[in-house]
């Protein structure tokens, strides 16, 4: 039990007078597919090295799917390991909502095939798309909908397929990117205050920036956009590396703000997993200590909309977290959109 946490701190709902109930995070899992690419096989792929990407980005290997494996299957997978550690049945859920840039198809959402996959009968069912922000943007949504009551069971999902959306002939990002889903299920339990604070921003004017140009309304899929490659991932790498560092310390200071708490004492800081240099760069800046970073970029690369949640369920598992710890989360990706929560554990 972290020591430190027993200090006060305010709950800002109950601040501000906020009458809903609380909203806490009853169980997580998570889901990576079981092919693991290697910067050794990424070295037979392009001119790059393992040493170049150690030392630039913290990632040694990736995990990528199956060519018939979907992001619905990813994420159904996750979803029944959440389910099951908070002892849930599916027909319990009330609502999914699946946070993802690489959905199945443009419609139907991949919530609905995932609410088919698992047998959550009675859910209704919806995608967001906020980037590698998405999980937290949802988690956001889905404690919306429990603490007005309108729901008492949410399961949100992060999930990606996002190897299809990478140019393998781009140095630049083929390496950074993997595949996988992490979800966590939401209800309203009395014994704990779960989601203390939340913050969610964006800044429309940087979507170029990061972006995949093709495939949407905008330029819609042709044998032109195929031809220049205008379906996978363009980014400039060193302007969102600015922005990543600058958007996720603002957003962790703030929630911290929101809660009256000091970073000492937080037990578990969960950033984005997308390079481990954005990651120290912000625990720095927040005064965080290393050991209270959990890292699990160097075995999953940058999942998106998966990353966070990948490595929340991580931490649980291996029990770097324990009820009535206080857990820093933080996300940075396209858009940009950005986002960041304290929970009691
Ligand atoms: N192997 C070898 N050399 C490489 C590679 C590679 N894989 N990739 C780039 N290089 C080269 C470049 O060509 C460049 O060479 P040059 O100087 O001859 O032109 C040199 O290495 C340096 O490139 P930089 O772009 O300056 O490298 P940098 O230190 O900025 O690292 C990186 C690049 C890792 C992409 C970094 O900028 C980064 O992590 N950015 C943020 C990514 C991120 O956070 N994304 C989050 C959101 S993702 C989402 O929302 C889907």
């Amino acid at each position: 039990m972290n020591s430190s946490h027993r200090r006060p701190f305010t709950n800002p709902r109950a601040r501000h007078g906020f009458l809903g109930r609380s909203c806490s995070i009853v169980s997580v899992g998570a889901y990576v597919p079981d092919k693991i690419l290697t910067n050794a096989d990424l070295e037979r792929m392009v001119d790059t090295s393992d040493e170049w990407i150690i030392t630039r980005t913290g990632i040694r290997e990736r995990h990528v799917a199956a060519p018939n494996e979907t992001t619905s299957d990813l994420a159904a997978k996750a979803a029944l390991r959440a389910l099951e550690n908070g002892g849930v049945r599916p027909d319990e859920v009330d609502l999914i909502i699946v946070a993802t840039v690489t959905p199945d198809m443009p419609f139907p959402s991949t919530a609905c095939l995932v609410q088919q996959k698992i047998g959550a009968t009675r859910a209704a069912a919806f995608d967001i798309e906020a980037a590698c922000s998405g999980f937290i943007y949802a988690l956001e949504i889905g404690q919306q909908f429990i603490q007005s009551r309108t729901y008492d069971t949410v399961l949100v999902v992060g999930a990606e397929k996002l190897t299809t959306l990478v140019d393998w002939s781009d140095r630049n990002t083929c390496v950074l990117f993997g595949d996988g889903a992490g979800a966590a299920v939401l209800q309203s339990r009395a014994d704990s205050h779960g989601l203390l604070a939340t913050y969610m921003g964006a800044d429309g004017s940087k979507g170029s920036v990061l972006c995949v140009p093709a495939g949407g309304s905008a330029i819609p899929a042709s044998a032109a956009s195929v031809q220049q490659r205008q379906h996978f991932i363009r980014m400039d790498g060193k302007e969102t590396f600015k922005n990543a560092v600058q958007s996720m310390h603002a957003a962790a200071t703030e929630v911290l703000r929101q809660c009256g708490l000091d970073i000492k004492q937080i037990k578990c800081v969960i950033p984005h997993q997308a390079n481990r240099r954005i990651i120290d760069a912000v625990g720095e800046r927040l005064g965080a200590t290393p050991d209270q970073v959990y890292v699990n970029l160097d075995r999953f690369g940058n999942t998106s909309a998966a990353s966070v949640a990948i490595a929340l369920a991580e931490a649980v598992e291996r029990g770097r977290i324990q009820r009535g710890d206080l857990i820093l989360l933080m996300v940075f990706g396209a858009g940009f959109t950005w986002a960041a929560a304290v929970v009691e554990w």
